[in-house]
């Protein structure tokens, strides 16, 4: 190893003076400076080019390198002192518990590798959707599909058989993977009820699922139909117990996997990840958020249906062989200290999670974290919101005991991984409360006013990322215009060559260089860490027969940070009632799940719009917020503004 690479491999950089030397040269010539770093992992084959930037935005790295991601996250532990170590700690909501080590996972992997590509008969290539709750198969399921060459998509558990439809038909998701049911609150969501109907409604649309593989989690009685359902534990029982199955030889360039995120249209974007790409930026990255240690215990705090835990529950950790936990239900579940009381049982020593669910523990009072015994925590983490200085001090003091820094992460699906953040595994900057600090190594990120001039030191603009890097999407499955359009045509100058990375969040950056995210600059929000298109959810609204105009914006919440709030205009002959009101609850959440279900319906007489029709939900958004309205030059009706606020005094 060079000089050069050793200050991204082993030395410690205690100064923001020295981490700014270290972040100038990374970005000085990113292609040696991402080559350097693909070169500590395992490959089949080197790559012939570092960075292919022939077809802009359709950038490809390690351009001729061929791997398999199970080779880094498995294959590498075995025949080393890692074999025996603890990879997963998992617990049951009610309180069951499985412990899998490195070599065990390696088995299971395999044997249902084995059985997906000589049972079930995926090939390479094929796409597998995965609808499967928190449990250690979900995990084993990604790893074995990616080991035979298959493509997942993994779906949220808590999204509706409608929403899981639509992605299992954009995929043409040939196999689907999922579970009788799973706990929740001290209840069995039966889970392949959701999936049945979701397999009957793309039926009715002329697609048909080959096979669907279930996992026996809650014991509940489900319906069968033979030929197409087959148990997971039947298949790992055909498989020979000793199976190995060579991971198949990827090109770089191939696609991981697809996970969808909500867009601006009521139609999700399914996001494709690269093999050697996302694992080369989550590898280092990983690397640089955690400073993982041999004997850490890590815990991310998500559900692995979001990029959160695809990357820092599955691939992140398994690439640097740490024993992590695993939980499938519910946080504040039997009691608000769940998560403090497991933090002290497993002696976890760093802990990420979203902001909305410290807000949460938050709420319930300072008894139930100080009643357990934190001190093995020496780093804390959070990502999906901008956090709120009050609960980064609650968190900092309250649960990190005011000495493990918190890595705030700025990022989304589509980089893959961390892109804003801190790097202690590099350096410690010096933390401020709701900043997510500077961009990690290797990242171009800069913040432009709206006519894409760059903004002052203080100035509120929007956030881009000025040069590719190897976390980032591929594209949007089946859709290339819709990737071009959305992320690089804001500020892009094609005809001069310029490329610029738009993720549609409002930032800024001040005197020191620091960046402060500042909320979504697109019709999505944010509701509890997860992405919700607002456009979706008016689609759900409208397949009412009594509605005829909907709109949905983001309110405040003080836990979550943001909920659906709805403006529903009936059709005539309809009135409100609570009956209806329930109904249009009822319709979201069966078309798109139980976290997009609005908080507030407010039935309007109609709703405010430009002369061409646009719907104007900044508008609602203010009256909401009791902000400012703004400017309404471009108002169709001034007399819209008086009776959504009717509505508002009324609901
Ligand atoms: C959007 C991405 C990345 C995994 C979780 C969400 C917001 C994310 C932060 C942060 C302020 C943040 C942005 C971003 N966001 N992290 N640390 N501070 N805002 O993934 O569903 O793809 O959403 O979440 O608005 O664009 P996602």
């Amino acid at each position: 190893m060079s000089e050069e690479a050793l200050p991204f491999g082993e030395k410690y950089y205690p100064s923001l003076e020295e981490y700014k030397n270290l972040y100038a040269r990374s970005v000085e010539d990113i292609e040696s400076f991402w080559d350097e770093r693909a070169r500590e992992l395992v490959w089949i084959k080197h790559w012939d080019q570092v960075l292919d930037e022939s077809q802009p935005p359709f950038y490809r790295w390690f351009k001729g390198g061929v791997t398999n991601i199970n080779l880094n996250a498995l294959d590498r532990w075995i025949g080393t002192p890692y074999e025996n170590k603890v990879a997963y700690h998992w617990e049951g909501e009610p309180g069951d518990r499985r412990t899998i080590t490195y070599s065990e996972l390696y088995r299971e992997v395999n044997r249902f590798a084995w059985a997906l590509r000589e049972i079930v008969g995926v090939k390479p290539g094929d796409t597998v959707t995965i609808y499967l709750p928190m449990i250690p198969e979900l995990p084993i399921s990604m790893l074995a599909v990616t080991r035979i060459g298959g493509i997942h998509s993994v779906v949220f558990s808590g999204f509706s058989a409608w929403a899981l439809a639509d992605r299992i038909l954009d995929a043409r998701a040939k196999v689907l993977i999922t579970a009788d049911g799973f706990y929740r609150r001290g209840r069995v969501v039966e889970l392949k009820k959701e999936a049945d109907t979701a397999l009957r409604i793309v039926a009715e649309k002329g697609f048909k699922v080959e096979k669907v593989v279930v996992v026996r989690r809650a014991g509940v009685d489900i319906s069968w139909s033979e030929g197409i359902n087959m148990w997971y534990h039947d298949l790992v029982k055909e498989a020979p117990e000793k199976a190995y199955v060579k991971p198949e030889p990827r090109k770089s360039d191939d696609v991981l996997f697809i996970l969808y995120t909500s867009g601006t249209t009521g139609k999700p974007k399914g996001i494709m990840h690269s093999v050697g790409g996302y694992m080369t930026y989550v590898y280092n990255v990983f690397k640089w958020n955690w400073d993982p240690k041999p004997e850490d215990v890590f815990w991310t705090a998500a559900d692995i249906g979001w990029i959160t835990g695809h990357t820092y529950i599955v691939y992140g950790p398994l690439m640097h062989g740490e024993t992590q936990i695993m939980y499938e239900g519910a946080p504040d579940y039997p009691k608000p200290d769940r998560i403090w009381a497991m933090i002290e049982k497993y002696g976890v020593t760093v802990f990420y999670t979203s902001p909305t669910l410290l807000r949460l523990l938050r709420k319930y009072g300072d008894n139930w974290v100080e009643s357990h015994d934190l001190s093995s925590l020496r780093l804390l983490g959070t990502v999906g919101e901008p956090i709120n200085p009050e609960v980064w001090r609650w968190y900092y003091t309250k649960v990190g005991g005011g000495k493990a820094p918190i890595v705030d992460t700025w990022w989304q699906t589509e980089t893959g991984a961390a892109m804003i953040s801190p790097a202690p595994g590099l350096a410690l900057v010096p933390l401020k409360p709701g900043s997510a600090t500077l961009p990690l190594p290797g990242i171009v990120a800069d913040v432009l006013t709206a006519d894409g001039r760059p903004a002052k030191p203080g100035e509120k603009g929007l956030l881009v990322v000025r040069r590719p890097w190897p976390g980032m999407l591929m594209g949007i499955w089946g859709d290339p215009d819709r990737y071009v359009k959305t992320y690089w045509s804001r500020f892009s100058r094609p005809e001069e060559g310029v490329w610029i990375y738009y993720p549609a969040d409002y930032a800024l950056r001040d005197e020191d260089g620091y960046f402060w995210l500042l909320g979504r600059a697109d019709e999505v929000i944010n509701v509890a860490g997860h992405r919700i298109g607002t456009i979706e959810l008016e689609d759900a609204i409208l397949a009412h027969p009594a509605v005829s105009e909907a709109a949905v914006v983001g309110g405040p919440d003080p836990v979550k940070g943001e909920v659906p709030v709805a403006f529903v205009v009936l059709r005539e002959g309809y009135e409100p009632t609570p009956k209806l009101e329930e109904e249009v609850r009822e319709v979201v959440r069966r078309l798109v799940g139980p976290i997009a279900v609005p908080s507030r319906i407010i039935f309007v007489e109609k709703l405010p719009k430009t002369r061409s029709g646009k719907i104007m939900r900044r508008i609602m958004i203010a009256l909401l917020k009791g902000g400012e309205i703004g400017d309404t030059s471009t108002l169709e009706d001034p007399s819209a503004v008086e009776a959504v606020k009717k509505a508002l005094a009324q609901s």
